[in-house]
């Protein structure tokens, strides 16, 4: 149901992630009120409570916080934006609804339907209306955040539902999220002089300095990190490196975590391999709905899709831009335990 007080968008050509110009009044005034930057994939970022957002995503943080019951059932896949979150929906969507869903059927859902439509962003939903209805995935609800964990309701803290959080290499994450950012902002820029490409150099200062969706990096990593190793049995951190090197491995410690291992009869199957080729890189960007089809931000799926690789960092950062990462993250993670 849309939110009956929102005050609507002047500039009704702008899709609505883009629009700043909404809300309540009251949530006028809170953005209004905020430190401020330029965005990536939006005019703007601001800062609230530590972590940078575009206006729509805030908007959805705060109602998702207000309005969202979790269930015990709830699996929330948890990222930064680029870090692999369509291949973790599609891998969790074929795992959770394998015996509905054949993985070998010719009907197979992930065939016709890009990942982001089976699992949504709660983050999109709760900016869109005041209370989503969600799909259900063989009878739970998986949702998807780019949220950080501060900004979760208390609800799901409580709750038993289970979380996993995918993380990538910050080099090939910026690298990736400059290349969207600037495929996003030359679609949209016929309607908004604004949206002109971010050159490489400002795209990585801006990451250093924590200022980029979901940012900083390493806060919104290091809060999922720490609670993975306080409660392992809820929140799930995985490496979007690791699942490259040992696709098996990891999609079995993900099926068990989920409370679903697969069966002897389904290792016999070749299961594990069946659900790997079809949400391969290689398959899912070139089925029809992927290469053609449109996104939940009016973009084409394609956008979604480059090259899904290990260390392409090598191929576009320059030295001092790879060893100034290599030191924040030295700086910041020291001590915790995880080298992402
Ligand atoms: P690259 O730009 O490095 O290729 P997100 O889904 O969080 O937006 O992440 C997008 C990144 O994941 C992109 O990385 C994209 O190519 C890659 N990707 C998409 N599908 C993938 C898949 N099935 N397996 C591995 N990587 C994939």
């Amino acid at each position: 149901m849309p939110a009956p007080s929102d005050h609507n968008a002047s500039n009704s050509l702008l899709p609505h992630y883009l629009q700043e110009d909404f809300g309540t009044q009251g949530f006028r005034e809170l953005i209004s009120s905020l430190p401020k930057e330029k965005g990536w994939l939006t005019p703007n970022i601001y800062n609230y409570k530590g972590f940078w957002f575009g206006a729509f995503h805030l908007q959805g943080a705060l109602r998702f916080q207000q309005h969202f019951q979790a269930q015990d059932s709830d699996i929330l896949l948890i990222t930064l934006p680029k870090s692999g979150t369509i291949w973790l929906k599609a891998l969790i969507f074929a795992v959770i609804t394998r015996k509905h869903f054949l993985v070998s059927q010719e009907t197979h859902p992930l065939l016709t339907n890009n990942p982001h439509e089976l699992i949504p962003f709660v983050d999109v939903s709760y900016a869109r209306e005041t209370t989503p209805d969600f799909p259900l995935s063989n009878g739970v609800r998986v949702l998807s955040t780019h949220f950080p964990y501060p900004f979760l309701p208390e609800s799901v803290r409580e709750k038993n539902c289970k979380l996993i959080y995918l993380c990538r290499s910050p080099k090939d994450t910026v690298v990736s999220y400059w290349h969207f950012a600037n495929k996003m902002r030359g679609e949209k820029s016929e309607n908004n002089k604004e949206m002109k490409e971010i050159s490489l150099e400002e795209a990585v200062e801006n990451y250093c300095r924590g200022v980029s969706l979901g940012g900083p990096f390493w806060d919104h990593t290091l809060g999922y990190w720490n609670q993975s190793s306080e409660n392992p049995r809820k929140v799930l951190f995985v490496k979007y490196e690791e699942i490259k090197e040992e696709p098996e491995a990891h999609l079995r410690r993900l099926a068990a975590f989920l409370g679903c291992p697969f069966s002897k009869e389904e290792e016999k199957g070749g299961v594990v391999g069946e659900i790997l080729r079809l949400c391969s890189f290689d398959n899912l960007s070139g089925l029809e709905v992927n290469r053609s089809g449109k996104g939940v931000f009016g973009n084409n799926n394609s956008v979604m899709f480059r090259k899904g690789e290990v260390g392409d960092w090598r191929n576009h950062l320059t030295d001092e831009m790879a060893s100034r990462i290599d030191q924040i993250v030295e700086e910041k993670f020291n001590g915790s335990g995880l080298k992402p």
